[in-house]
């Protein structure tokens, strides 16, 4: 309707002809010749208005902003009443457009010394326009909010694309410095030596093999306050060759982004400070590069992990676990946490259980777990539990040490979850694989093809909101 009161019934027209159905996802743009209003002005497709949900709104709007960027349009208004089918208040249809449109226009092009004028997005505002009268001191907030969690998962996503020739441990550190700079969090980076010192033998073991030594990375959002922090642990392994238990040639690359759970919660942080949440928080993320090289660790090698449990390594390609041992012992050692929740790209068994679409939740409180699963169904990045019975922590009993790194291949995401329990102990946990979310195959509307930043705008709705 208004469309065609703008431009005399040009949208009424191409519903008549069939240009336009409305399908969900389905752009259409009409030119008017008017001489005031818009000239363009693209229709986009909802689809059933029963499957109407949050997704709808993103998927279609990241539609119409891609048509636009197409048509190389440098500023865009949207019509967010159009979009919400009066399901959602203007307050949720701003956060949803303000978190979605960063994401949907987000490329990487760091390394493109050679862009040709067509590839340049044009598109540089966004204007949202709604016409109920929500609180708009609150609309601002939410609005300004969203935009931060959007950038930080945006940061995430190019942390992820960094390759390991940039980022690496120290250079990971450095990331986390700056972070702490700018919101004055306290950052702590333990190297190699100090590592060895006090016996982190199962994060340095990963690392042994590579020029470019561990780290232990440790941000804390209010180092001077009394209060248990929630503590979020992000696997950082800067790239994953399997090391001597060598993963095949095809698709190695992607093996870059093994830190994905790092970059979550280092993006994460970042939002927590951008939008200056109170409560505490501290970050902390074992950093490797899994390669091979004259003092890898070998099939067969056992340690002596900063718990004190041994552990023998069957493979060495389970290495996250490893890792994440030492840096989960250290959170619980260290910070008397309230809850522990841990990222990581930890198993292709939750690749195969729940593809690209959802991220594996293993828990051992149902709070924190409920507060998780409501955050997922929130912002779209869905989890889904898996169980923790106790039959399956047999897999890991060794012959010659406390501990195996690797079960039988059956139930292997269960499995790796099982081994990260035994260095968590009785604090409220949860584990959250990200390996098959982590990176897309292919293009998912909002999400592009390559990195997707999973992770970031979970933890500060579950942190912010729901826990
Ligand atoms: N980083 C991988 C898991 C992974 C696979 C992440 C695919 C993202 C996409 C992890 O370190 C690994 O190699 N896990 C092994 C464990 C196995 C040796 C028990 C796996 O899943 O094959
Ligand atoms: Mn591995
Ligand atoms: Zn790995």
């Amino acid at each position: 309707a208004e469309a065609d009161r703008i431009a005399g019934r040009i949208a009424s027209q191409a519903i008549e002809r069939g240009d336009f159905r409305g399908r969900k996802e389905q752009t259409i743009s009409l030119f008017s010749s008017a001489d005031v209003g818009p000239k363009r002005i693209i229709l986009v497709g909802l689809g059933k208005a029963e499957a109407y949900c949050d997704e709808t709104m993103r998927r279609s709007l990241t539609a119409g902003l891609k048509e636009a960027a197409r048509m190389e349009i440098s500023e865009v208004n949207v019509d967010l009443d159009s979009f919400t089918l009066g399901r959602v208040n203007s307050i949720r249809a701003v956060e949803l457009a303000a978190e979605t449109s960063p994401l949907a226009l987000w490329r990487y092009l760091r390394y493109r010394t050679e862009i040709k004028d067509e590839e340049k997005s044009k598109l540089e505002k966004v204007r949202l326009l709604w016409t109920d009268a929500d609180d708009p001191g609150e609309v601002e907030a939410v609005a300004i909010r969203a935009g931060a969690v959007a950038r930080g998962a945006c940061y995430a996503r190019d942390l992820v694309s960094r390759p390991s020739n940039e980022l690496y441990p120290e250079s990971l550190a450095q990331e986390a410095r700056e972070i702490g700079q700018r919101h004055g969090f306290q950052v702590e980076v333990l190297d190699e030596s100090g590592l060895g010192k006090i016996g982190l033998n199962a994060l340095l073991a990963v690392g042994a093999g590579s020029a470019r030594p561990p780290r232990l990375i440790v941000v804390d959002t209010s180092p001077k306050s009394a209060a248990k922090p929630v503590v979020l642990v992000g696997k950082g392994i800067t790239f994953d060759s399997g090391g001597i238990s060598i993963k095949p040639a095809k698709g190695m690359e992607e093996m870059k982004g093994d830190m994905a759970g790092a970059a979550a919660v280092l993006g994460a942080l970042d939002v927590l400070g951008d939008i200056g949440w109170q409560g505490r928080v501290v970050g902390v993320v074992p950093a490797a590069e899994n390669v091979l090289g004259p003092s890898a660790q070998h099939p067969g090698d056992i340690w002596s992990t900063y718990q004190g449990t041994t552990v023998e390594v069957l493979n060495t390609d389970a290495e996250g676990r490893l890792a994440l041992a030492d840096a989960l012992a250290y959170a619980v050692k260290n910070f008397e946490p309230s809850q522990i929740v841990d990222l990581a790209t930890l198993t292709g068994a939750c690749v195969v259980a729940l593809g690209h679409v959802t991220s594996g939740l293993f828990c051992t409180d149902d709070k924190l777990c409920d507060a998780i699963q409501r955050a997922g169904d929130l912002t779209g990045e869905r989890v889904w539990r898996l169980p923790l019975y106790e039959e399956y922590e047999e897999l890991l009993k060794s012959e010659i040490a406390d501990l195996k790194n690797i079960g039988d291949g059956s139930a292997g995401a269960i499995v790796a979850a099982f081994f990260l329990k035994r260095f968590v102990g009785e604090i409220p946990w949860a584990h959250i694989d990200i390996a098959g979310t982590f990176w897309q195959p292919k293009a998912k509307s909002y999400l592009p093809a390559g990195p997707t930043g999973v992770g970031v705008r979970l933890l500060v709705e579950a942190l912010t909101r729901q826990l």
